[in-house]
């Protein structure tokens, strides 16, 4: 049964890429740890020393995750949401597919409603979330399987590249990528996304984009620095997961959060500044640098958008809007591109 799943949502080279976890959750056969750790290495050794978002989320980070979605002062969870409880019916109408596979699904609580609007609207479907956290496509699982039980389930465990090149091109897909998480990519990975996606979208395919938008700095600013100091405990706990990769000796006791707003580059630059000097170990490596008191690692970026300006630049990835919805305030917008036709 799971062989015969796996051949209904995988294209031939996927199949080869994939291979069960657990129930319903596949695991991706690339990931070399090697890898991940010498280009962490890197970044850590570069000028400025920085970060990529993607360590953020081990299983402490991605509940942290889950908690900022819900402070008062982060806007953008409860703003996206409710375009979609307006706008899923039409979403899932207008894209008219068998898949919706998410990216960077988290546990999927959002996507709720686009999945129950499948179910109204065509009986059932498959539902394919890409995510690096394991502990989080357990929960959008269990939470799909009581809510949905006409639904395919196919977590996909791994790197949204990974996932997008393994969907078969042939089945009609909604590719969702929702929460702004597109803001955390500077310009080149931005650039390399959206090449992938596009190569990998079939001519049927649909993709729902949502963006937090430039809006007035004091209310980003809270958003990204609450009074329950939660973000600062989501980015200073990136060191955890580094030191476990890399088994380094960052300590969290001798550092701080800092948020910026870059009003030029219209994005919050998320911090961690050293209050004592540190002196880091790589014991693999033979490496060793100190991390100087007062000098700072970027670890996080989130871009806010101007949706007019981005939907232009996505027509040069080959993918044309077809709609775009925003809420009362103008704070968030949704995006539905379509695969453009060979021009
Ligand atoms: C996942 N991503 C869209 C969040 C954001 O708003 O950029 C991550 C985050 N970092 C701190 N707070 C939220």
């Amino acid at each position: 049964m799971e062989k015969q799943n796996q051949r209904r949502i995988f294209s031939g080279a996927g199949a080869e890429l994939w291979q069960p976890a657990e129930r319903s959750i596949w695991t991706a056969r690339s990931s070399d740890g090697g890898d991940q750790a010498l280009a962490l290495l890197k970044s850590l050794l570069d000028q400025p020393r920085w970060l990529a978002a993607q360590h953020l989320y081990d299983d402490i980070g991605s509940e942290l995750f889950e908690k900022i979605c819900d402070l008062p002062e982060y806007y953008l969870t409860r703003t996206e949401s409710a375009i979609l409880k307006e706008r899923a019916e039409e979403i899932v109408r207008r894209a008219g597919v068998e898949c919706i596979v998410e990216l960077g699904a988290g546990t999927s609580q959002k996507t709720l409603l686009l999945l129950d609007a499948q179910v109204k609207q065509h009986g059932g479907g498959v539902f394919a979330p890409i995510d690096v956290s394991l502990a989080s496509l357990r929960i959008a699982r269990d939470s799909v399987e009581r809510n949905f039980p006409q639904l395919m389930f196919h977590g996909l465990h791994g790197l949204y590249e990974d996932g997008i090149a393994a969907i078969e091109k042939d089945l009609p897909t909604l590719f969702v990528f929702l929460g702004s998480t597109v803001g955390n990519f500077d310009s080149w990975q931005f650039e390399t996304f959206f090449s992938h996606v596009s190569r990998s979208m079939g001519s049927d395919d649909y993709f729902l984009l949502g963006v937090d938008r430039v809006k007035d700095v004091d209310l980003l600013k809270k958003a990204y620095d609450d009074s329950e100091k939660i973000t600062a405990a989501f980015i200073l706990n990136v060191f955890e997961n580094v030191n476990r990769i890399l088994g380094s000796n960052f300590d969290q006791t001798k550092m701080r959060y800092e948020p910026r707003y870059n009003a030029e580059w219209q994005r919050i630059e998320m911090y961690a500044v050293a209050t004592q000097t540190q002196q880091i170990r790589v014991p693999g490596s033979k490496i060793e640098f100190s991390w100087h008191k007062g000098e700072r690692i970027l670890v996080e970026i989130s871009r806010k958008f101007d949706p007019e300006q981005l939907q232009a630049q996505l027509r040069c990835f080959g993918l044309d809007p077809v709609a775009h919805y925003t809420d009362k305030k103008d704070w968030f917008s949704l995006v539905l591109f379509k695969k453009a036709a060979r021009r």
